[in-house]
């Protein structure tokens, strides 16, 4: 089924991803999706929470049955998904890897990608997108206000839910089927495109193993960011980019 054909809406949830999860569980299909106008208890990355109040953000999240290889690709091709359908309103945002929308400097969206799994057999995936529509600076708590920034106060006017909503499934279907027939270089070359730092940019990364310093030397066909440190080329995957430094060398 195509993503956005079946569309479950609510007024409020908990999480969107919390609710596409039990649904999947009972079997929904692919592509079905899961919108709510709020959520009390929103997810990020991290352990992180999703500041989610009513009316104010596009939450809502995928449920995907994809094979497991290439899984953490997901989140690379939602977020590619949303800047296009953006760029079709008018709106550029930059993509940071894995998972954030940025404008600015601020985060203005993030993507929540979860496996749910039998031992080693992935038996879906939800795919969760939260998007910053109509927040005014003091609809951010005081500690994110440096950080985040809503469309509107990008725009000025903010970027209507129900506008936005048809571009993302067609733009989602595109890369979601790119993903789906092995097409992974065409998601890792357009990421990199629309990446927010160049080749050879000084990276400070935190990962598993804590904090590591290196340059950025592009995406691997699995999604996973490739850091050079002394001299050595290793794909990182669970792990967030701290601080970028200007790139020294191409
Ligand atoms: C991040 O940047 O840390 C990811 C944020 C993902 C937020 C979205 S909002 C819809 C879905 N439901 C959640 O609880 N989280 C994701």
């Amino acid at each position: 089924m195509k993503i956005g054909h079946c569309l479950i809406r609510l007024e409020s949830c908990t999480s969107t991803n919390d609710i596409a999860r039990e649904y999947a569980l009972k079997g929904a299909a692919e592509g079905t999706v899961i919108l709510a106008k709020e959520q009390t208890q929103g997810r990020g990355r991290q352990g992180r929470a999703w500041y989610s109040p009513k009316n104010k953000g596009l939450y809502l999240s995928i449920i995907l049955r994809p094979p497991i290889s290439g899984l953490s690709l997901l989140p690379l091709l939602a977020g590619l998904a949303v800047e296009e359908a953006l760029h079709r309103m008018g709106v550029s945002v930059g993509l940071k890897w894995p998972n954030d929308l940025v404008w600015s400097g601020r985060k203005v969206g993030g993507i929540l990608s979860e496996g749910n799994y039998s031992g080693n057999r992935l038996n879906f995936a939800v795919v969760g997108i939260g998007l910053n529509l109509h927040h005014e600076e003091e609809d951010f708590p005081q500690r994110l206000r440096q950080s985040a920034a809503s469309l509107r106060q990008i725009s000025g006017a903010g970027v209507d839910k129900q506008a936005i909503l048809p571009r993302l499934w067609k733009a989602f279907n595109r890369w979601y089927g790119l993903f789906l027939s092995g097409k992974a270089e065409r998601i890792v070359e357009a990421f990199q495109k629309g990446c927010l730092f160049p080749l050879g940019a000084g990276l400070i990364v935190d990962g598993e193993e804590g904090k590591v310093r290196g340059r950025y030397r592009g995406i691997d066909r699995w999604g996973g960011l490739i850091l050079e440190c002394r001299g050595k080329q290793r794909s990182l995957y669970a792990a967030e980019i701290k601080s970028v430094r200007e790139a020294k060398e191409a």
